[in-house]
């Protein structure tokens, strides 16, 4: 994603104590080459090292983050899965078991519309793993998520954002200027309809929760998202 993520880093507090409940229930997702996971307390040190790379989050935060504030995106990250059922993956390459980085689908700030996010260790930029963790998502988020369209908002410098949203079948819809916070400037917008979307037969398995209690939480939600929109555009008029 893109430089909004930080505006919702600074409303969380401090939730490591979900990190148990939240793992038991959040699905994991095997590709070719990827396991998609929850994120874990103990990755603290490996995101703090990718994060630290001022090239990786030239786009996302635009800084290098500190371990501290790396802290407060892990925990952003868990609290996504237990406010809203979905949210970011731990992206590890499968060969070695190592944290490589970040994926998964949030809410853009406050509308109810949802995004794919992803971002790499530098070593493993151009190897086409930022595609196949995009892929996975989208095929989450359509199949079980049923949503009706994914986008991908990216900063207009940021072209390898831009090819891997073309690569997964994504398509430029607008500019935008964003403001918030702390963030003002103007986003591109990529995205892919539902009815557009067809999973290219790559390798993909879900290993899905038990019961149905994220599918509850997630379309509970939507359905709040989109009433809270609904009556903040309606008191804006
Ligand atoms: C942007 C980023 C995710 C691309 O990841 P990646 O794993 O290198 O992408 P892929 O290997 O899947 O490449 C997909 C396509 O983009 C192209 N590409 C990747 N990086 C590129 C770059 N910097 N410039 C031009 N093209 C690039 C690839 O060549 C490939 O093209 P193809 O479809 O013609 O083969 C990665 O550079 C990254 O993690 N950057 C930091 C975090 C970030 O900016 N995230 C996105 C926020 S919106």
């Amino acid at each position: 994603m893109s430089d909004v993520t930080q505006n919702h880093i600074s409303l969380i507090t401090n939730k490591s104590s979900v990190v148990g409940e939240v793992a038991e229930s959040m699905p994991e997702i095997e590709t070719d080459r990827l396991l998609l996971r929850m994120f874990k307390t103990d990755d603290l040190d490996g995101l703090s090292q990718i994060y630290a790379d001022a090239d990786v989050m030239r786009y996302l935060s635009g800084h290098a983050l500190s371990k501290e504030e790396t802290a407060g995106w892990l925990n952003y990250f868990l609290a996504g899965w237990e406010n809203y059922g979905f949210g970011w993956w731990a992206v590890v390459l499968k060969e070695s078991a190592e944290l490589i980085g970040h994926c998964g689908l949030q809410f853009i700030h406050v509308t109810p519309e949802v995004e794919v996010t992803y971002g790499l260790a530098r070593p493993y930029w151009r190897k086409g793993l930022a595609s196949e963790a995009a892929r996975a998502c989208l095929r989450y988020g359509f199949a079980e998520l049923k949503l009706d369209r994914i986008y991908a908002l990216a900063d207009p410098g940021n072209i390898g954002s831009h090819h891997v949203m073309e690569r997964v079948g994504m398509r430029y819809e607008k500019t935008e200027y964003y403001k918030d916070d702390l963030y003002e400037g103007e986003l591109i917008y990529y995205a892919i309809l539902r009815d557009a979307y067809q999973h290219d037969g790559s390798p993909y398995s879900l290993r899905p929760v038990a019961g149905d209690d994220t599918r509850t939480s997630f379309s509970r939600a939507f359905d709040d998202r989109k009433r809270e929109w609904k009556n903040a555009k309606a008191a804006a008029e």
